[in-house]
């Protein structure tokens, strides 16, 4: 029988500017702990990576503080339509909903579509999915991004983007929310889960990078999710990008050095979480705030106040 790995865990909650007072902080540290920590606890009972990245995300779209699930930042028309994507490494297939509405959990959606011969479904056909499947009807709006939405029509919607975590105090930042998770399991397997609700304000039919490839991407070798803005990370084509480079050879920190300092040449706003099958795991930033996470077997920590544009945090 092969020897067990010890597992590995990365989780985000959006990257964005500084998260101001401390409740700010201490109030997103607990909620992404507790993720990491239910998570690594699957590992460790033997989940396989793809389902302990769904779990995961589930937990993260749940969470009403995050741009994704419940607490979706609302679009210019006031309605919610979420993205999300599921990419399992080790059969190296990526399966994905755009635009979809009315689900509390559109990273279900994603995990249904691994099996099915159609895996990247739009807002019509997402909608005709969940019909097919009886999933109940679900409304993620929450108060707090009703009222960012109302304030944001009463300016004739002058803000670009929506606020990365939705608390009082904090949603007149500007940021860019998304939710993602990448996890290495027991058999060394890796998957990566990215959930988001886009960037807040857009035009109907505006598509983000979370269900796309350039968002979220794994194989064998190593898992990248991302966050920021859709069409900066599509520019850099961030998550596929780094992830080859580690399956041509380049480390994972080397990779995510490499890639953020190119994005950063660019003015690019955006952050990016993974791991490799080594164990190792990074994560790096163009903007000045990463909210993330991770469970290394040993310590569990984040980079909330992290200054610096890039770490590797467990090999
Ligand atoms: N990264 C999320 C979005 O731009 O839609």
């Amino acid at each position: 029988m092969a020897a067990q790995i010890s597992p590995k865990v990365i989780i985000h909650g959006g990257a964005g500017s500084s998260l101001k007072g401390k409740g700010g902080v201490e109030a997103v540290r607990r909620s992404l702990y507790q993720v990491v920590e239910e998570v690594y606890g699957l590992l460790q009972a033997g989940a396989t990576a793809q389902m302990a990245v769904v779990r995961g995300c589930q937990l993260l779209e749940n969470d009403p503080r995050f741009n994704a699930g419940t607490g979706s930042v609302l679009q210019s028309d006031g309605q919610i339509r979420m993205s999300a994507a599921l990419m399992d490494g080790t059969a190296q297939r990526f399966s994905g909903v755009i635009n979809t509405a009315r689900v509390k959990n559109p990273i279900e959606l994603a995990q249904f579509l691994q099996t099915s011969d159609d895996r990247i479904l739009s807002d019509l056909g997402a909608a005709e999915l969940l019909r097919e499947l009886q999933v109940p009807l679900y409304d993620p709006t929450t108060e707090l991004r009703l009222q960012e939405w109302m304030q944001e029509r009463a300016g004739n919607f002058n803000k670009t983007m929506a606020g990365v975590v939705a608390e009082q105090e904090l949603v007149k930042e500007a940021g860019r929310g998304t939710i993602g998770v990448v996890v290495l399991d027991q058999q060394g397997h890796i998957a990566a889960g990215t959930s988001t609700g886009g960037k807040g304000f857009e035009r109907i039919g505006r598509v983000s990078d979370s269900a796309m490839p350039a968002g979220n991407y794994a194989t064998t070798q190593a898992g990248v999710s991302c966050t920021g803005i859709g069409e900066d990370i599509i520019d850099e084509c961030l998550a596929a990008k780094i992830v080859i480079r580690v399956t041509d050879g380049l480390s994972l920190l080397g990779a995510f050095e490499r890639s953020i300092q190119e994005a950063r040449a660019n003015k690019r706003d955006l952050g990016a979480i993974g791991l490799d099958a080594t164990g190792a795991i990074a994560w790096g930033k163009t903007s000045e705030v990463l909210l993330a996470a991770y469970h290394t077997g040993e310590t569990i920590g984040d980079t909330l106040t992290m200054p610096e544009a890039s770490g590797v945090l467990s090999i």
